[in-house]
């Protein structure tokens, strides 16, 4: 197991482009346990490939004490809104409102390459919408008004030359 490295906004490698996964061997169950460990270290409840520098269509989550590994996903339908208050890994300490869907129904592969169709609703649906905008380099950031993403962006550029 090893702890990986989280990249912080505005590192450009949480804007690549994520390819799909292809190949469902060790190597990937080996990321997905890393992945797992950097995420429960710093207490997250999702956790992207490209947010650890890897540009692949993979996520984790841990909601409830659920594991939840989503390979290539795809959300066909999504249903409803709901604002609440959103945090991410990439942003440590900021927590703002974001309008995600209500409902959401998504096709995935899990580790061993098996095909899933499932729905989620409530936190769980906003933490895989969340989640599947890493993998199309589209962040919390750019949910929010010009104005917010500006002060966020110094506000935490400012804490990467302090570090
Ligand atoms: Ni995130």
């Amino acid at each position: 197991m090893a702890i990986l490295d989280i990249l912080v906004y505005p590192d450009p490698a949480l804007r690549a482009e994520c390819s799909d996964v292809t190949e469902f061997g060790d190597k990937l169950k080996k990321l997905v346990t890393d992945m797992f460990e950097t995420m429960y270290l710093a207490k997250g409840v999702g956790l992207a490939a490209p947010q650890v520098g890897i540009p692949l269509r993979m996520f984790v989550a841990d909601w409830n004490g659920d594991r939840h590994v989503i390979i290539n996903p795809e959300i066909y339908s999504s249903e409803g809104a709901e604002r609440s208050d959103e945090g991410c890994l990439s942003f440590p300490g900021i927590y703002e409102d974001v309008t995600r869907p209500e409902k959401i129904s998504i096709r995935y592969r899990d580790e061993n390459g098996d095909h899933h169709d499932a729905a989620a609703e409530g936190f769980l649906a906003r933490v895989f919408a969340h989640e599947t905008d890493h993998l199309n380099g589209r962040l919390m950031i750019d949910h929010l008004s010009a104005l917010k993403r500006t002060y966020l962006r110094k506000k935490l550029e400012k804490k990467v030359r302090s570090a």
